[in-house]
């Protein structure tokens, strides 16, 4: 992360680690995550709200940055795909897109491992249906939604007791 943390401002927890940003009253979240931070991982699709490309979880749950205004996530726990990896260590999620060959281009990957992260979470065992509903918002232009699944399946598997290591 290249921003500092810094004595006033908006005050919030990215990848555990306090932050404190301008407190520009229009700035999405996206915005400070990507020029602030220097967390590109998050991507900016359509800035619209209708792609998912930039989703996070935001003290858990699954958001859409481009869409919230930073001033509303003051206190929360923020974590963007670069929070996930210990020490070079994929997360299950993310070893799972890649042992799944879940991404051509990668531009929509940061916000379904995210999702799906968040997902798992919350949901150990999701159904085929689950896992479907849970990432129906975000797009893959690359057509890549049956790997992206098997991916999703394959993590939750690894995690269950007697899951691959
Ligand atoms: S960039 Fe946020 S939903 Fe598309
Ligand atoms: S892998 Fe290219 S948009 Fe999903």
């Amino acid at each position: 992360m290249t921003g500092g943390t810094v004595d006033h401002g908006i005050r919030l927890t990215v990848n555990g680690r306090e932050v404190a940003v301008a407190p520009h009253p229009d700035r999405s979240l996206l915005e400070v995550l990507r020029y602030e931070l220097g967390l590109t991982g998050t991507k900016y699709g359509c800035g619209e709200g209708e792609c998912g490309a930039c989703t996070v979880l935001v003290d858990g749950g699954p958001a859409r940055a481009c869409q919230l205004p930073v001033a509303e996530v003051e206190g929360a726990m923020i974590l963007t795909v670069e929070g996930l990896a210990r020490d070079g260590a994929l997360t299950d999620v993310q070893r799972a897109f890649v042992e799944t060959g879940a991404f051509q281009c990668g531009f929509c990957t940061p916000g379904m491992v995210v999702r799906a992260t968040g997902l798992l979470a919350r949901n150990p065992h999701p159904s085929d249906g689950e896992i479907r509903e849970a990432l129906d918002g975000n797009l893959c232009r690359c057509g890549g939604y049956t790997r992206i699944r098997e991916a999703v399946r394959r993590a939750a598997e690894a995690a269950a007791p007697g899951g691959s290591p």
